[in-house]
C-alpha cells in the first residue's frame, strides 16, 4: 500500500510560480534492464553537467524503488550524502561534471497502478507520463530535462520481442541463454517519453515513404491472437503521416515507428518516441469485432499520438503547467485531421457536444481550473477536459483570428524556433504573434482565467428602416462573480439568412468582441432576416439568445452551419422536456420538434447528409438537461426525456421504417464516413421504430443478417431497451456469444450495466463477478462501473447507487489510484442536483475522505466534498 497516504497530512502542492530551471544538463542516459517479473534490475548511467554554479548537490526523483547502488564517477555514494524525502533523493556535493550510476530493483508484477514498468498479460510494458519514470530509477523526472537515451534490454527466451525508443543497434545472445537487445534514440527527450516493451508478441509491418523520400518501417505489435485486427490502425497511421506532411509540413524523423497494443492501460494511448503504447481497445478493429465509432476512435487516437511526434516530442513542455501546449494543440490537430478525411460538419457537432456536455460541466464544478493551471497536488488529475478540449478550442480561436495561412506560418515558426526544446504556452502564442503582428495580451486570458463565459445576444429587426440591430454582451462565468475577471477577446462569427427561403442575406462575418458589449446595425435591403450567431461555436462560451420557436425552427431547417442547426434543435428538445415537466416556457415546443424532425427527414437537401441528421435526431444527454434545469432531479428529468422521446416516436410512426430501410447500407462493410453516416441514421430510425411499436422481428433479422458489428450491436442495444423480454434476453445472450475479444465483451458489459430494464444493483454486482471481469483491468472497470455511474441514471441516482460507487472507488484506490480518481467524478457533481440527491452524494464523499486515500483520489474528493 505504498501508494496510499494518510489524508490527515496535507500533501505538498506544486506551483507554477515556483518553477526553477534544473541546474544540470543530462548529456546522455544509458539504461540497462534485466527483465524479471518480480525482480527487474535497472542500471542507469547518466552524465550530468552543472549549469547553475549556485548549487552543489543534485536532486533526483524516485518512488517505490529498492535502491541497490548509487555511484558518482564509479564511487559508491555513502548514506550520509543521501537525503531521501518522499519522492526526492538529494545527493550532496557532487562534482561539476560526473557520471551517475544508479542500480534499482523493481517489481513489475505487483504494479497494479500501471505507471512505470508493469506486466500486462505477461508482457512487460511502461507508462512514464507524467511521473512514471521515477518508479523505474532515480532520475530528474521532469519534462525540461532532455537527454539522449540508449537502452539495453536483457530477457530470457520467453520474451522474444524486446523494444525501446529509437532505432535498434545490436542484438546478442548471452552465454546464459538470455538475449540482449540495444536501442538508441538520437533525439533528446524528457524521460516521460521513455518506453520499453518485452514479450511474446506478433507483429505486422509496413512501409511509409516520407515526402523527402526516406523509408520508414512501420510495425504494430499485438498479442498473438490479435493480428487479424491491426489493418485499420496501420492504414490510419499512414493517412495521419501523409496528412501531417501536407497540412503542417511535419515529416517523421526516425527509421522506424512502432505501436504496441496492451490490455492493461490507464488511458487511451501514449506517444513515447518511436514506440507508441496503446490501450488495445484503441488499436484493434475489424468488421466483426468493432463498431463504426470504435473505428473512428482508433483513427483519431492513432493520429493524435502520431502528431505528438512534433507537438510534444520534438518540441516538448517546460513543466506540467504547460500540458495544454502539447495536448490542446494535438487535440486540435487530430480534430482537423478527422474533419479533413471525414465530414467537417459532423466532427464539429460531435466536438461541440462533447465540449458542452463534459468540459463546461468541469469548468463550473469543484475541480474547475484554467487551461494553464497554477497549482496541483497530483499531476495525473490534470489530464482533464479543460486542458484537452478547451485547450484545443483556444488554438482553434487563434486560427480563426489569424486565418489559415498565417496560422500555418505561426505553427511553422513555432516548430522551427523550438525544435529540441522544452517550452511554454507563451512561446507558442508568441510564434503566432510574431507572424501576424497581433497583440495577444488580452487573448491570453483564455489560458489563465477559469470558467466558461456567457455571451448574451439579442437581435431586433426594424422593418421600417430595414435595419437589424444586434447587441452582444459578455459576462464572466456565473460562479466566479462579477468584477473578478477581465473581459475575453471573443471571436463571434455571424451570418444573416431569410427565415422562409434560407437564402443568405449577409454572408458570414467575424467580429472580435474585446469589451463587455458591442452593438451592430446591419442594413438588410430585402427578406425576413434571421441572425445565425457564434457559428460553429466560434468561441467556447455559453450562448444566451432567447428566440421564438419559429426562429429556432427556421435555423434547424435552413441554417447552413451544422452546429447552429444542431444547436437549435437541441434547444427545441430542451423546451419540450421542460414543458413536459410542467416548467412551461413556451407552448407547442413538442409540436415544433416533431415538425422539424419531419422536415429534416423529408428535405432532400438535409437528408443528403445523413450523419448530420442522425446527430440532430439524437436527444440531448441527461447531463445537458441537468445543466439546463438546476438543481436537477435526475429521475424526474429521465422520465420527462423518455416521454418526449416516446411522443416523437409515435407522432412520426410512419416515418421510421422507410427511413431505416432507405438508409441501410448494403454490400461490403466499409468503415468510411459516408456509410458510417447512413448506418447511423438508419439505426436512429430503428430505435424510434422500436419505441413506437413491436420491432422484434426487424431486430432479430438485423442481428442475424448483418455483416458488421455496428448493426449487430445496434440490434442488441435497441432490443435491450425496447423489444419484448424474450428478444431482449435472446439478443443479449447472442451478443455475449460473439464476445470473443475483450473489446466486444466490454460493449456487452457496458450495455448490460446501463440497461435500465434489467440493471439494478444486483445485476451490476453480478457483472463484476463475471469470469472475464477483473478489477485490475481498467477497461473492464470502465465498462461496468464507469458506464453504470455515468449512464444508468435510474439505478445510480439513489442512496444505494451512490454507496455502491463509493465502495467500488475505495476498492480501486488500493490498486490503481488514477482510475479511482477518475471514477469518483459522478459523486463530485452533487451541487447540480436537488437537495435529497446532493445530500446523499455528499455523505459518500465524507465517507471517502475519512478513509486512507491515495494522493490522486484525495485531491479530487477534498476539492469536491463541499
Ligand atoms: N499523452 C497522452 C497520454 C497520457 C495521458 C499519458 C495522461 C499519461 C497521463 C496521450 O497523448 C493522450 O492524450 N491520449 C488520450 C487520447 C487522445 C486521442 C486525446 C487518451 O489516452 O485518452
Ligand atoms: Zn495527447
Amino acid at each position: 500500500m505504498s501508494d496510499a497516504r494518510n489524508s490527515l497530512t496535507a500533501p505538498a502542492v506544486t506551483r507554477l510560480a515556483d518553477y526553477e530551471a534544473y541546474p544540470y544538463r543530462a548529456e546522455f542516459c544509458r539504461l540497462k534492464f534485466e527483465l524479471d517479473a518480480t525482480r527487474t534490475l535497472v542500471t542507469q548511467e547518466t552524465r550530468f553537467v552543472r549549469v547553475d554554479s549556485a548549487v552543489s548537490g543534485i536532486e533526483l526523483f524516485g518512488k517505490n524503488l529498492t535502491r541497490v547502488s548509487i555511484k558518482v564517477d564509479g564511487e559508491e555514494v555513502t548514506e550520509d550524502r543521501l537525503v531521501e524525502i518522499d519522492e526526492t533523493l538529494l545527493i550532496r556535493s557532487v562534482p561539476k561534471e560526473f557520471l551517475l550510476t544508479v542500480i534499482t530493483q523493481i517489481d513489475p508484477q505487483s504494479n497494479t497502478a500501471l505507471e512505470g514498468l508493469y506486466l500486462s498479460n505477461g508482457m512487460f510494458c511502461t507508462q512514464c507520463e507524467a511521473e512514471g519514470f521515477r518508479r523505474i530509477t532515480y532520475y530528474p523526472d521532469r519534462p525540461d530535462v532532455l537527454s539522449i537515451f540508449t537502452t539495453t534490454v536483457i530477457a530470457d527466451a520467453s520474451y522474444p520481442v524486446l523494444l525501446s525508443n529509437g532505432n535498434p543497434v545490436s542484438e546478442t545472445l548471452l552465454s546464459d541463454g538470455r538475449r540482449e537487445v540495444t536501442w538508441h534514440d538520437p533525439f533528446p527527450k524528457p524521460c516521460y517519453l521513455f518506453a520499453l516493451v518485452g514479450g511474446d508478441l506478433s507483429v505486422r509491418t509496413d512501409c511509409f515513404v516520407t515526402r523527402s523520400g526516406r523509408q520508414v518501417e512501420l510495425r504494430i505489435y499485438v498479442e498473438k491472437n490479435d493480428l487479424n485486427r491491426v489493418d485499420y490502425a496501420l492504414a490510419s497511421l499512414k493517412r495521419a503521416m501523409r496528412w501531417d506532411e501536407e497540412s503542417f509540413g511535419r515529416e517523421y524523423d526516425l527509421d522506424i515507428f512502432m505501436i504496441v497494443a496492451v490490455s492493461h492501460f490507464n488511458m487511451g494511448a501514449m506517444e513515447n518516441k518511436g514506440l507508441n503504447i496503446f490501450n488495445s481497445s484503441c488499436v484493434l478493429a475489424n468488421s466483426d469485432a468493432a463498431t463504426d465509432s470504435a473505428f473512428q476512435r482508433i483513427e483519431a487516437i492513432v493520429a493524435h499520438e502520431y502528431f505528438h511526434n512534433w507537438s510534444g516530442n520534438r518540441v516538448t513542455c517546460r513543466d506540467w503547467f504547460q500540458l495544454s501546449l502539447k495536448e490542446g494543440f494535438t487535440v486540435f490537430r487530430d480534430s482537423e485531421f478527422t474533419s479533413d478525411i471525414n465530414s467537417r460538419a459532423v466532427k464539429r457537432i460531435q466536438d461541440v457536444n462533447f465540449l458542452r456536455s463534459a468540459q463546461f460541466t468541469e469548468d463550473s464544478g469543484p475541480t474547475a481550473h484554467p487551461v494553464q493551471p497554477t497549482e496541483y497536488l497530483e499531476i495525473s488529475n490534470f489530464y482533464t477536459l479543460t486542458i484537452y478540449e478547451k485547450g484545443a478550442e483556444v488554438v482553434r480561436m487563434i486560427k480563426t483570428l489569424l486565418g489559415p495561412s498565417l496560422f500555418r506560418k505561426g505553427s511553422d515558426l513555432y516548430f522551427e524556433r523550438h525544435d529540441g526544446e522544452a517550452v511554454t504556452i507563451d512561446d507558442f502564442v508568441q510564434a503566432m504573434a510574431a507572424v501576424s503582428g497581433r497583440d495577444f495580451t488580452q487573448f491570453m486570458r483564455w489560458y489563465r482565467q477559469v470558467g466558461t463565459p456567457v455571451l448574451a445576444v439579442s437581435s431586433q429587426f426594424d422593418s421600417g428602416r430595414r435595419v437589424l440591430n444586434i447587441e452582444v454582451e459578455q459576462r464572466p462565468p456565473s460562479d466566479v462573480g462579477e468584477g473578478t475577471q477581465e473581459p475575453y477577446l471573443i471571436p463571434v462569427s455571424y451570418q444573416v439568412f431569410d427565415q422562409f427561403t434560407g437564402q443568405i442575406l449577409i454572408p458570414e462575418q467575424l467580429i472580435e468582441l474585446d469589451g463587455k458589449t458591442a452593438q451592430l446595425e446591419l442594413s438588410v435591403p430585402h427578406g425576413d432576416p434571421i441572425l445565425s450567431v457564434l457559428r460553429g461555436l466560434s468561441a467556447p462560451v455559453k450562448l444566451e439568445f432567447e428566440r421564438p420557436l419559429s426562429e429556432l425552427m427556421a435555423i434547424a431547417l435552413y441554417d447552413d452551419d451544422g452546429v447552429s442547426r444542431w444547436d437549435a434543435i437541441q434547444a427545441l428538445y430542451i423546451n419540450a422536456i421542460r414543458e413536459n415537466m410542467g416548467h412551461s416556457t413556451s407552448e407547442d415546443s413538442l409540436e415544433t420538434v416533431i415538425q422539424v424532425v419531419q422536415g429534416l427527414v423529408n428535405n432532400p437537401k438535409t437528408i443528403d447528409d445523413p450523419a448530420c441528421v442522425a446527430e440532430m435526431l439524437a436527444m440531448p444527454q441527461d447531463n445537458i438537461l441537468w445543466a439546463a434545469m438546476q438543481p436537477a432531479d435526475p429521475q424526474y428529468i429521465l422520465e420527462a426525456r423518455k416521454s418526449i422521446r416516446t411522443s416523437i416516436a409515435f407522432a412520426l410512426k410512419e416515418l421510421w421504417e422507410p427511413l431505416f430501410r432507405a438508409m441501410k447500407v448494403s454490400g461490403d462493410y466499409v468503415p468510411e464516413a459516408d456509410s458510417i453516416g447512413r448506418r447511423s441514421l438508419s439505426i436512429t430510425a430503428l430505435s424510434y421504430l422500436a419505441r413506437s411499436g413491436n420491432a422484434d422481428e426487424i431486430l432479430t433479422k438485423l442481428f442475424d443478417g448483418a455483416n458488421n458489428l455496428t448493426e449487430r450491436f445496434a440490434a442488441y442495444r435497441i432490443a435491450r431497451a425496447d423489444a419484448s423480454t424474450e428478444v431482449s434476453e435472446l439478443l443479449s445472450d447472442r451478443f455475449l456469444e460473439l464476445a470473443t475479444t475483450d473489446e466486444v465483451l466490454d460493449l456487452w458489459l457496458s450495455t448490460e450495466a446501463v440497461n435500465e430494464r434489467t440493471a439494478d444493483l444486483n445485476r451490476i454486482k453480478v457483472l463484476t463477478e463475471h469470469p472475464r471481469f477483473a478489477w485490475t483491468n481498467p477497461n473492464r472497470v470502465r465498462a461496468v462501473i464507469g458506464a453504470f455511474s455515468a449512464r444508468n441514471v435510474k439505478t445510480f441516482h439513489s442512496a444505494s447507487g451512490y454507496r455502491f460507487l463509493a465502495n467500488a472507488v475505495l476498492k480501486l484506490d488500493s490498486m490503481n489510484p488514477q482510475i479511482a480518481a477518475r471514477l469518483v467524478n459522478p459523486l463530485c457533481q452533487w451541487s447540480r442536483f436537488s437537495k435529497d440527491y446532493a445530500d446523499l452524494m455528499k455523505q459518500e464523499l465524507s465517507f471517502l475522505i475519512s478513509q486512507k486515500l491515495s494522493k490522486d483520489l484525495y485531491e479530487i474528493v477534498d476539492k469536491s466534498k463541499g
